[in-house]
């Protein structure tokens, strides 16, 4: 017997409902980064494995845990990128771009990692992302999350998130910080949840993130990483958050956020939810002041933000009731097959003057089962074509969701009647 077969764990075909979603969501960022001149950027989806070791960093999840990588025919390494910032960041330094244009640049696209599937984390996800170089004062921090609060203002979501921000300082800071809490933490080491006790030696810093209750009890009498943060770095941050409270954008500082990747200095910020299960961030960001240097450019800041899109079209279903979907507003219907030529002129006619969505029907068949899949594609109304119509120049309009009497109008007048409603 054939299997039948299935996407490939934590892949998912997104059905045309929940795409008609992720369209609004792409398409509020593309015109909320438009008004901010934002410029799109289109990048590879492959790209050398070198990239992520070099950008996000041996240690991290992402890299070591995470990596889609393989052999190429010639045995080169290469990845699924796993994210956007590093192959933005290579674009720059590949095309000279960063001094001369302090480009603001976003980009839309799958991304990949191989992590546990679960309810909001999948092994290929849909992220928006928007960066920006050349920037060092604290402006551009706050532009960047006033984009996102607007976006999520626009999809009626910001009441359901939270905006977490902290400031996690330079390599030098976070080196010594870094010292500090494996000394504080070597003692309590037996004590530790496992994935903290192998980070202890890896990548001590994302101990802070560990959702372990007694992780985070001994948590609490660790050093702080902004005892360690330089005094220029503080004031930037405390300047950013003067700028969100007086643009009176909610913030809560939040001293555990650490983010993933190595590339993070200064300014991070994620956006959080408690509606959609334990996966829930649906956006975040930070700076990234050495990035461009350690991929071969001249030392140049970078700040961005990504938002996952399947994260936020999930908030949006579990917050809001959706009008129904529908994808079709006029069926065309031809009573016999002589009038195939005449309704693909009266279909042109409202595809050109409307911007309502045609379906005609296709197939030959009684009336009553063209009317079934009138009904049945959600449109509002039914355009019926026979002979006499034909004859005539006219068209039958019948409204499919409500009473009222089917009429008979001039093709001429056509388009009248289905915009007035
Ligand atoms: P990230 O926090 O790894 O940051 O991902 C950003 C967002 O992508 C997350 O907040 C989440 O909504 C979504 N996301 C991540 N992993 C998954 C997954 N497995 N399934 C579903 N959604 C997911 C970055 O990617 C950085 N490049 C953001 C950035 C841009 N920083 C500076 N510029």
């Amino acid at each position: 017997m054939n299997q039948r077969l299935k996407p490939v764990r934590g892949m998912r075909d997104i059905l045309p409902e929940d795409s008609a979603r992720f369209s609004l969501i792409e398409d509020t960022f593309r015109s909320v980064l438009s008004g901010y001149s934002y410029e799109e950027i289109r990048l590879p989806i492959v790209e050398s494995k070198n990239l992520f070791d070099r950008g996000l960093g041996e240690s991290t999840d992402a890299v070591s845990k995470e990596m889609y990588s393989f052999h190429d025919r010639d045995s080169s390494e290469l990845a699924l990128r796993p994210e956007g910032t590093a192959s933005c960041a290579r674009a720059i330094v590949n095309h000279s771009m960063a001094h001369e244009d302090k480009p603001r640049l976003w980009y839309a696209g799958p991304m990949f990692r191989h992590e546990r599937p679960q309810a909001g984390r999948y092994r290929q996800f849909q992220q928006v992302g928007a960066e920006a170089f050349g920037y060092s004062g604290p402006a551009i921090d706050f532009e960047l999350i006033q984009i996102v609060t607007n976006v999520l203002e626009s999809l009626g979501l910001i009441e359901s998130v939270t905006l977490l921000i902290n400031n996690i300082g330079d390599a030098t800071a976070r080196a010594r910080f870094r010292d500090a809490l494996v000394n504080y933490l070597n003692p309590y080491e037996s004590d530790l949840d496992s994935d903290s006790r192998t980070r202890l030696h890896k990548n001590p810093m994302r101990i802070l993130d560990s959702k372990n209750e007694r992780t985070q009890t001994i948590l609490e009498g660790a050093p702080k990483l902004k005892e360690f943060v330089g005094d220029h770095s503080t004031e930037r941050f405390e300047l950013i958050l003067g700028m969100l409270s007086e643009a009176q954008i909610a913030y809560e500082v939040a001293d555990q956020l650490v983010r993933g990747f190595d590339y993070y200095t200064d300014s991070v910020f994620e956006w959080v939810t408690d509606q959609i299960g334990a996966q829930d961030a649906v956006c975040a960001g930070g700076r990234y002041d050495g990035l461009i240097e350690l991929l071969g450019g001249k030392p140049t800041p970078g700040i961005g933000f990504a938002a996952g899109v399947d994260r936020i079209a999930l908030l949006k279903s579990e917050t809001q009731e959706d009008a129904s979907y529908r994808s079709t507003d006029v069926y065309l219907i031809a009573l016999s097959e002589d009038q195939r030529s005449y309704v693909s002129e009266i279909a042109k006619r409202i595809r050109q003057g409307t911007n309502l969505r045609v379906r005609e029907h296709t197939e030959p068949g009684r009336m009553g089962s063209k009317m079934r899949w009138a009904d049945k594609s959600g449109a509002t109304w039914a355009v019926i074509a026979g002979e006499s119509e034909e004859v005539e120049l006219n068209v039958s309009i019948k409204w499919l969701r409500s009473d009222r009497e089917q009429l008979r109008v001039p093709l001429v007048g056509m388009l009248e009647v289905l915009k007035a409603a």
